[in-house]
């Protein structure tokens, strides 16, 4: 029988075309043997590959199905027909495809991979504001787990935060657990935000004006960009474009010429002439798109990574697909509630 599969040869001879300037050709030739063995597998098993834009290039680009942002990937989970989703990001990630398509198996290549977001919050912390703000209704960013969206109204992603706010058309909300992506969400709508949790116990919060409530968790990755840094840059390079993602601090996404998704990244340096870009979020996403766009230079601050996303390589998403792990559960009480509020955000797009 001729295979249908890719040879390591020509998995190779594909990703030399493409990263060629960006990764060493003794890591693609490795890279390549690996690729193609999950090439293999994922036709045998019936998967799926996502990778979020934050996989390392050589993944990145040669066995997911479709890359892209949280929104965009949890869309393709939804709709897919595939026995197996093997999600190339983060546990968050894989739950929400798991709560939105959950008679497929889904599986996460890393036993934990995990996200300061998604950890900084509970659900029993969901109820409280709940009970501390009674009948303002509750969007959750993606960043969260299965608990935390089942207590929910609403989810939101950082590409459609604003329009999920504005969908509410309530005079409050309550955006959690990102302090940074709901105080520049409040930002650009021009609303006032309150953290409570940084408030004396005593507060009277009828004697407060705001719109928004927030709570104060970072991305561990994020939060750690800094104007300086975008001053440093600039110096260096005058000509460079700044883009930092909603994750970042209000100062930094203030000083920087774009913000948005890490699509939105993606479809800004694609749609610009600039020559020079410094690309604040996870660095690997500054080599995939340094890759696609010959002749525009990524400027990266890679001593900052996200340890989550990294947990995952192209070895343990080959055994995952041999060992069928890790497959991600989530109790159907929790799912059903969780899968209305993610429901709510897809219909909104
Ligand atoms: P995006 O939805 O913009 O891809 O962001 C996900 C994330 O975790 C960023 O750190
Ligand atoms: Fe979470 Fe930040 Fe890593 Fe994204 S970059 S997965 S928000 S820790």
């Amino acid at each position: 029988m001729i295979s249908t599969f890719p040879t390591a040869a020509e998995v190779y001879e594909r990703l030399k075309a493409r990263l060629a300037r960006v990764v060493p050709d003794v890591e693609l030739r490795i890279k390549a043997e690996i690729a193609a063995e999950i090439l293999r597998l994922k036709a045998e098993r019936n998967a799926l590959i996502l990778a979020h834009n934050y996989m390392e290039p050589a993944l990145f680009y040669s066995v997911p199905d479709f890359q892209g942002d949280s929104l965009d990937l949890s869309r393709k989970a939804a709709q897919t027909d595939k026995d197996i989703i093997v999600f190339c990001g983060v546990r968050f990630m894989a739950e929400t495809a798991k709560i939105l398509n959950p008679s497929k198996t889904v599986l996460l290549p890393a036993k934990k991979a995990g996200c300061s977001l998604a950890e900084s919050i509970t659900a029993e912390d969901v109820r409280r504001l709940r009970q501390q703000f009674p009948g303002v209704p509750v969007v959750s960013y993606v960043n969260t787990y299965a608990e935390v969206k089942a207590e929910s109204d609403i989810c939101c992603t950082s590409s459609n935060a604003v329009a999920v706010v504005a969908s509410l058309r309530s005079d409050r909300v309550i955006f959690l657990p990102d302090e940074y992506l709901a105080s520049n969400v409040a930002r650009e709508t021009g609303k006032r935000i309150i953290f409570p949790t940084r408030l004396p116990p005593a507060t009277r919060f009828e004697e407060l004006e705001y719109e928004v409530i927030g709570w104060t968790g970072r991305c561990e990755v994020h939060e750690k960009f800094t104007v300086q840094d975008i001053e440093n840059a600039r110096r260096q390079f005058p000509d460079v474009a700044v883009l930092a993602h909603p994750e970042c601090s209000p100062e930094v996404v203030a000083a920087a010429d774009f913000s948005g998704s890490t699509n939105a990244m993606i479809r800004y340096v694609k749609e610009h002439a600039a020559s020079r870009y410094l690309i604040l979020t996870e660095c690997a996403m500054g080599d995939n798109i340094a890759a696609a766009n010959p002749g525009k230079e990524m400027v990266r601050m890679c001593s900052i990574r996200c340890p989550h996303m990294n947990e995952i390589t192209l070895e343990d998403t080959r055994d995952a697909l041999r060992f069928n792990r890790y497959v991600i559960e989530v109790p159907e009480a929790i799912a059903r509630r969780a899968r209305v509020a993610l429901e709510r955000m897809i219909a909104i797009g």
